[in-house]
């Protein structure tokens, strides 16, 4: 017999309480508690699984070289470390509107094999119309509009699909379980089944996640435990550029990272980002700068934009779009009270090209340079590129893999490139036809570039 439960949800972080709690006690969010009925079948103990599971040495574990699935997307297939392996579950996250839907879509239309499409959120009609945006040539995807997880299920065991597309695991229901589509409980329990199927018919599953406003992935967080790979999908809805970045893989390395661009035919490939995303071409303004930058394994230039002003209001604005504002005010402090520049009654605004969104340190000295030459009004050389973080006491530190972003600055026909005293070490000097400038402190960057 089936015994009905309620039981209390934190929709942050997917903790359960018996009782309503105003304050979550795992995860700290208030007013997070929701109450959620779930049936329970009696016959399940937590034992049950101990018939099935067997211990075996870790030596006689045959390890089978499972082969990947490819879809015709390299930069998918890259991310997710070589191809969708049989069995695997992956998790697709990201805003509304970015461009998931789109995506896998458009993975679908090009797949070999027979792909079965399930959609929470859209009709039949709906998606056609924005699978003849992508293209109109024959393709082997199955649309199927259906929100409850037994029909879904059924089908997929009549089907037999190589690869299932679920969109979104917010949107799908267990009749099972009392409480609404999206909740903490939901989510949990289609998930589960979804993953036993992968699992037990070596069906590879794609999930579409929505984000909620703190841009985690909304529902609990054991949504991204239960899976193996999870993908977020990035970028700001209002340029053309998206990033698609692993942050979880289980089958290949979780620094990946593909860039896509938005275009009226669905997402396409960039294959050299680098070429698109910096101008050369940029008659002389001061306030910009290029960055050699790391994202994932890969090394980006990236362009640097910052407007210093006098401040027209009592406080002075310091704004930032695709970089960390408290790390851009402790830039600005750094230069204040180690270099001596009188930042303090000025607006400061800075933006990083093309709506991406950097965190790595490298791009301190960009930034500051950027700022420096904005407010110096000169502008920098178009032929510079810099990378070296920027310490409290003013002093330029190396960063990671100095000679591949080297390597790609030279390969852009870049003439020089500013780095840390430090970081010498690692770059072989005189095998490279670009110019290597090295300094210990930001005062002496600025003797060089301003005099
Ligand atoms: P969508 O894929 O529906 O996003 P999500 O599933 O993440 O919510 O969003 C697609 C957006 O991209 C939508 O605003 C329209 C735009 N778009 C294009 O610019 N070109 C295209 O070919 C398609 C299909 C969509
Ligand atoms: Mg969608």
């Amino acid at each position: 017999m089936a015994k009905v439960k309620s039981i209390f949800f934190c929709q942050n972080c997917g903790n359960s309480s018996p009782k309503w709690m105003g304050k979550c006690n795992s995860c700290g969010e208030w007013n997070s508690y929701v109450e959620e009925k779930t049936t329970k079948s009696k016959n399940q103990s937590p034992t049950d699984f101990l018939e099935k599971a067997s211990v075996i040495k870790l030596n006689d574990v045959v390890v089978e070289d499972f082969p990947r699935l490819a879809t015709a997307s390299k930069e998918f297939d890259r991310v997710i470390g070589g191809g969708i392996v049989p069995g695997s579950v992956v998790l697709v996250g990201g805003e509304p509107g970015i461009g998931k839907s789109t995506l896998l879509l458009q993975l679908s239309l090009r797949f070999q094999k027979e792909v079965l499409y399930v959609s929470g959120e859209e009709s039949a009609t709906q998606i056609k119309l924005r699978a003849d945006r992508i293209t109109k040539e024959k393709n082997n995807c199955l649309i199927y509009s259906e929100t409850k997880l037994q029909y879904i299920l059924e089908k997929c065991k009549e089907i037999s699909p190589a690869l299932v597309i679920v969109d979104s695991i917010q949107t799908i229901s267990s009749e099972h379980i009392e409480s609404y589509a999206g909740s903490i409980s939901q989510v949990r329990e289609c998930a589960g089944e979804i993953i036993h199927y992968a699992k037990s018919t070596a069906t590879p599953v794609i999930f579409v996640g929505h984000i909620n406003k703190e841009g985690s992935i909304a529902g609990p967080k054991v949504l991204e435990h239960m899976v193996d790979t999870v993908l977020q999908f990035e970028g700001d809805r209002n340029h053309v550029y998206r990033i698609l970045r692993s942050s979880k893989n289980r089958f290949g390395s979780a620094q990946e990272l593909g860039i896509f661009e938005m275009v009226s035919g669905g997402l396409k490939e960039i294959k050299n980002p680098n070429e698109v995303l910096i101008n050369k071409e940029r008659s002389n303004l001061s306030g910009v700068s290029i960055g050699a930058s790391l994202e994932g394994n890969r090394p980006l230039l990236i362009e640097t934009q910052a407007l210093v002003s006098s401040a027209v209001y009592g406080t002075p604005q310091r704004s930032s779009t695709g970089f960390d504002l408290r790390r851009l005010n402790m830039l600005l402090a750094v230069l204040e009270k180690r270099c001596g520049f009188r930042l303090g009654a000025k607006d400061v605004f800075l933006n990083i090209a093309g709506g991406l969104k950097v965190d790595d340190p490298a791009m301190d000295l960009s930034v500051v340079c950027a700022v420096l030459s904005s407010s110096e009004d000169i502008p920098l050389d178009a032929e510079t590129v810099f990378a070296a973080e920027v310490g409290l006491s003013g002093e330029l530190r190396p960063v990671t893999q100095m000679p591949r972003r080297v390597e790609e600055a030279e390969k852009l026909g870049f003439q020089s490139i500013i780095v840390s005293k430090h970081a010498l070490k690692g770059i072989d000097v005189p095998a490279h036809k670009i110019e290597i400038k090295a300094f210990y402190s930001v005062t002496e960057v600025f003797q060089e570039l301003f005099g």
